[in-house]
């Protein structure tokens, strides 16, 4: 007989939802993202340096990938372009040129959207916080409007009051599924708030509910999480039905993820592969789902799709300039450059894919090395990337930064260093989108009271 061992208790660890994966290692690929004829040093004489390159070509092929892998026989699709990810309005006119309805999530995102002419009738406004004059503004102009929540229903209520027709409504809901929970917006369809929403909405006739909504996460590498996705929101259309209501459209959000590379630490073990038209394993999951419901949507259900990194991610380089080489630790090979995460604030997220794109060290066929990349901030966290691997560079060398359309210029911010200028390679070549910041346009709104303006001011 055995010995009786010490009862052990086990021990649960709550693993990271992406934790399996049967995926292989992603090469960090070469500066090769621009197919078009780029003299990048050239680029940098005229425009400065750094300097964010957008190719037009890219924009419009990938934004028409993604149209084409959830084009649907049985369904119409509608691309509402998520405005916030890079509100260039270069950027925005190029996709509203490709057909694209926009989607906002704020007045000031609003005006610009219409200021370009996108048709309110092709806008749907999201968001957790849309103020009185927006509201109004957008339900009267035949926007559709998001709701999320209950304080917002009786405003849009109160104003559809006062209006003469109906006004164009979704509700947005959220839903908990494993350890990921986009559930700050939206009315909970776990509780059964999104069900007493519609009962309230089917009570009012001045409210035209059109748009069942749900965003279920950003970079979602689970084609699984829109499954669940679409199934609640053709539930809830059931639901809707039977209040007579008669919803036509049905929303899937953005989330999509664009070919950047994640770090580690969010990717799934091993790391991911996104190749060829990716998002098609995504439109069969969407699709093929709504294919069958399509009755409860009036028979044609319009999907709308609110993608922003997977459209303008991969369009985007910023080219910068080594500015310095030194020895991080005293050993960790590491170079400085003029831009940082004041402009890639997604360095924190992605290995973006980083490459020798001119200078003076000229071609050189020395071996890679990792080597660490600083920006100019005075903050020990303005690294860009850790161990890139680089031919040898030297000071006055321009390197390329990858995929950095999306949440780059939207998010930048004019901390220390002033926003650099931005540059559309359209069919006629070079054109200048955005020019370059100075710091006078940095203090552009301050005032400064007579009383302390000394003789040498200049201010
Ligand atoms: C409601 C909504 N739609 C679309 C997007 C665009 O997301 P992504 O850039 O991940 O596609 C977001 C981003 O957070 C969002 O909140």
């Amino acid at each position: 007989m055995t010995e009786p061992t010490a009862y052990e208790p086990p021990e649960i660890t709550r693993l990271p939802f992406i934790a399996f994966t049967k995926h292989a290692t992603r090469e960090v690929s070469a500066f090769s993202d621009l197919d078009q004829e780029v003299d990048a040093s050239a680029l940098v004489e005229q425009y400065g340096s750094p300097l964010f390159v957008i190719s037009e070509r890219r924009l419009r092929d990938d934004y028409r990938t993604f149209l084409e892998a959830f084009t649907d026989t049985h369904l119409e699709t509608r691309v509402a372009y998520s405005i916030k990810t890079n509100y260039l309005p270069a950027v925005c006119s190029v996709l509203k040129d490709e057909g694209a309805w926009a989607e906002v999530v704020s007045g000031m995102e609003y005006e610009l959207a219409r200021a370009l002419g996108f048709p309110a009738s092709q806008m749907i406004f999201n968001g957790p916080h849309k103020t009185q004059e927006e509201l109004e503004r957008a339900l009267g102009e035949g926007a559709v409007v998001n709701i999320d929540n209950f304080d917002e229903l009786a405003q849009v209520e109160a104003i559809a009051a006062g209006l003469s027709a109906p006004v164009r409504i979704g509700i947005r809901i959220s839903f908990r599924f494993g350890a990921i929970g986009w559930t700050k917006f939206g009315f909970n369809d776990d509780n059964g708030d999104s069900h007493k929403a519609l009962e309230r909405i089917a009570l009012n006739p001045r409210l035209r509910l059109e748009l069942l909504h749900n965003h279920c996460g950003t970079f979602v590498l689970i084609e699984e999480l829109y499954a669940k996705s679409v199934e609640r929101l053709i539930h809830l259309a059931k639901r809707a039905r039977d209040l007579g209501l008669e919803p036509t459209m049905i929303d899937v959000g953005g989330g999509f993820p664009s070919s950047n590379t994640l770090r580690p630490e969010f990717d799934f073990q091993g790391g991911s592969r996104r190749e060829g038209n990716f998002w098609f394993s995504y439109a069969e999951e969407i699709c093929s789902r709504l294919q069958n419901a399509r009755e409860l949507f009036g028979g044609r259900p319009i999907l709308v799709l609110e993608p922003g990194r997977a459209i303008v991610d991969a369009s985007t380089q910023l080219l910068c300039t080594v500015v310095a080489e030194k020895a991080v630790d005293g050993q960790t090979p590491a170079v400085i450059v003029d831009a940082g995460v004041n402009l890639v604030p997604t360095a924190c997220f992605y290995n973006h894919a980083m490459g020798r794109a001119a200078g003076p060290s000229g071609i050189q066929h020395g071996r890679h090395q990792a080597v660490d990349i600083y920006g100019p901030l005075c903050m020990q966290s303005d690294r860009l990337r850790e161990q890139a691997l680089l031919p040898p560079v030297e000071m006055g060398d321009i390197l390329s930064i990858s995929h950095v359309g999306a949440y780059c210029h939207s998010q930048s911010m004019q901390f220390i260093q002033t926003r650099p200028a931005t540059v559309l390679l359209g069919p006629e070549g070079p054109e200048l989108v955005r020019r370059r910041e100075t710091w006078r346009d940095v203090f552009a709104l301050d005032r400064l009271p007579e009383r302390l303006r000394g003789d040498d001011c200049d201010f």
